[in-house]
């Protein structure tokens, strides 16, 4: 399958929104902008779960529009099946070639862990061109993609190495993703592309044992975590670490969001 995140699209909808991490972040969005005033909302990296598309009928009153985009076939199919509201449009596209769809410029592009994953030059002029002149563009990164100072690496790392150990599997140098983005290299592209950061703010996610079996019972996110196995032994792998671990071993998820405008 060429697109990892077409792997499992059906268990990401079911599954993410009773994972403490995406019940929190898809809630804090709407911190950083004027639900009131959003008519038009664009989820860039949407996914397959309607979590986010709940929450914006929910909190913004006014809103005629939503569009969600994901370059997964399998995502935006899915999503398509479950959504009931005429106001959501779905589209398969590539964050860095998705302007052509929006017939409506935008009062607000919610990116909600999907950011990393973009080419940002392309898909920060992309939304540049679509962001209405006082729009807003709200998105996150969770520590295992940011490079955060003092980073302390989750124990959870350290019961994964025991068990690829036990099956003879070479263990990961890195703790989450090799290269971590940093805050000057947001802070250059999106200068670059005429936008400025606005307000910045880091959360603490508390993951319980139940949050990390259903993270990595994700097939996408298990073989994004190892990459070189299959995402059945890597599942395996990964929910038997989980297993092991006791309540004294869990800690916190650090995630910072970013709200940036045009300048
Ligand atoms: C971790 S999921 C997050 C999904 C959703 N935003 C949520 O919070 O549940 C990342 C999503 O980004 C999408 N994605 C990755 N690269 C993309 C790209 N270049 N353009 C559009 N979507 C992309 C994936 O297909 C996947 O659905």
């Amino acid at each position: 399958m060429d697109n990892i995140w077409d792997i499992g699209a059906e268990i990401y909808s079911e599954t993410a929104p009773q994972i403490s991490f995406y019940q929190k972040t898809s809630e804090k969005f709407f911190d950083f902008f004027d639900t009131l005033n959003a008519t038009t909302i664009c989820d860039l990296g949407c996914g397959s779960s309607t979590l986010m598309i709940e929450k914006i009928l929910e909190k913004c009153p006014n809103i005629e529009c939503i569009y969600c985009i994901d370059s997964s076939k399998k995502m935006t199919e899915v999503l398509s099946n479950k959504v009931r509201s005429s106001k959501v449009k779905i589209y398969n596209a590539n964050a860095e070639n998705f302007s052509h769809f929006l017939i409506t410029k935008i009062d607000v592009f919610i990116i909600n862990s999907a950011f990393w994953l973009f080419n940002l030059e392309k898909t920060l002029k992309q939304i540049s061109n679509s962001l209405k002149s006082d729009g807003k563009v709200i998105f996150n990164i969770a520590e295992w993609d940011y490079h955060f100072q003092n980073y302390t690496p989750h124990p959870k790392y350290e019961f994964i190495d025991n068990e690829l150990k036990k099956r003879n599997i070479k263990i990961k140098k890195t703790r989450g993703s090799k290269n971590k983005i940093t805050e000057n290299e947001i802070m250059n592209l999106l200068s670059q592309e005429g936008f400025s950061i606005n307000t910045k703010e880091i959360i603490n996610i508390e993951f319980t044992k139940m949050d990390w079996l259903n993270f990595y019972s994700i097939p996408s996110i298990a073989k994004r975590s190892l990459p070189d196995l299959s995402e059945d032994i890597g599942m395996e792998i990964l929910s038997s670490a989980i297993s092991r671990m006791s309540k004294n071993d869990f800690s916190e998820v650090k995630c910072i969001f970013f709200e940036a405008g045009k300048r």
